[in-house]
């Protein structure tokens, strides 16, 4: 048996958010810290393609990320944590699968079928400027796990999809060649919070709701005073139900500043109140952290070196496992 492996994956566009920073990084970095499971986590770069044509763009998220995750105390030591692009091996690995995929399962996927939908209400072709690299991002994503041989992939409830294709992928590899693979499971954790954004949707960079991660302290408390709240006033009792600078300040709280701010809203708190105490919360939690991000981000060359350490760790892996699949498929020497 393969090493217990747990394995996840942060596509690079785009800078971080609170949202980000409560539903995926702060549970996978307290996860890197546990012991007895091979834990993997990379920076997604050629998913970022796909999205995204801006090489600056590509680029400095690539850098914003990765000083996240080391800022917040990602444990590089327990786990592995790489640039998707330093493995060469993935890239092979996606074509060897791409010659065992259905078009038909592909053709399935949520989001290329969402894409195309899009087009058919607007009056376009079917296929308008719908690329391959959406069409086959599945298999992409199958290689990113299968290469590691991972059992556990946290994700949101939007990737299952591509889990279920990655897992139907490597049954049709094993058929065809041998058991390599391990079939991999979605782990969706329904317990983490789904941070609501300014506006009480949920904080996503597409609705321009989005609290990003790393503002300065100033900015942060003027981000936090614009969450949209009604027009109660002092001394009028509110609800939590329904409010997002609840749901935000609850995020960040424990169990007895949350029970506190309950009965501070059934109190009355007023609202300018309630989100300078949410400010001051969220900043205690982050202030430490931005001050070694900002330190991170102005030194790219020591997070090179920690990539380029990851990508060593992960190609100990990647390098014999895609020598034995090559010599699967027949591709070898020919003596
Ligand atoms: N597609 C994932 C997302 O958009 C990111 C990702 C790429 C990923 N490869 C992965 C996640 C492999 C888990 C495993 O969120």
């Amino acid at each position: 048996m393969s090493k217990h492996t747990v394995l996840t994956g942060i596509t690079t566009t785009g800078t971080p958010h609170l949202g980000n920073y409560v539903g995926a990084i702060k549970p996978a970095i307290q996860a890197s810290h546990g012991d007895g499971v091979r834990s993997c986590y990379f920076l997604a770069d050629y998913h970022a393609l796909i999205k995204c044509r801006d090489p600056e763009i590509v680029h400095r998220s690539t850098l914003e990320i990765a000083a996240t995750w080391l800022a917040l105390g990602l444990d590089t030591d327990k786990s592995i944590f790489y640039r998707q692009s330093d493995i060469p091996e993935i890239s092979e690995l996606t074509w060897l699968l791409t010659c065992v995929t259905a078009k038909g399962l592909m053709n399935r996927a949520h989001a290329y079928k969402a894409a195309v939908q899009e087009n058919l209400d607007k009056g376009e072709d079917a296929d308008f400027a719908i690329t391959m690299g959406l069409f086959s991002y599945p298999i992409l994503m199958a290689a990113d796990i299968l290469m590691f041989n991972a059992h556990h992939v946290p994700v949101g409830r939007d990737q299952v999809q591509h889990l279920e294709m990655a897992r139907d992928i490597a049954q049709r590899f094993n058929h065809f060649f041998g058991e390599h693979f391990v079939l991999p499971e979605a782990v969706v954790d329904d317990n983490v919070a789904v941070l609501p954004g300014l506006d009480g949707r949920k904080m996503s960079k597409s609705y321009n709701n989005a609290i990003p991660l790393w503002l300065p302290e100033k900015k942060l408390r003027k981000s936090i005073m614009k969450i949209v709240t009604n027009s109660l006033e002092p001394g009028q009792p509110k609800q939590t139900e329904d409010s997002s600078l609840f749901a935000i300040y609850s995020a960040f709280a424990n169990a007895d500043q949350r029970q506190a701010m309950k009965k501070a809203f059934a109190d009355g708190i007023g609202w300018g109140d309630a989100k300078q105490q949410c400010f001051e919360l969220i900043n205690g939690e982050l202030a430490e952290a931005r001050a070694t991000y900002e330190k991170l981000i102005s030194d790219p060359v020591r997070i090179e070196k920690r990539l380029q350490q990851g990508a060593e760790r992960a190609r100990e892996i990647t390098v014999p496992f895609i020598r034995e699949l090559r010599n699967a498929v027949g591709i070898r020497k020919l003596v």
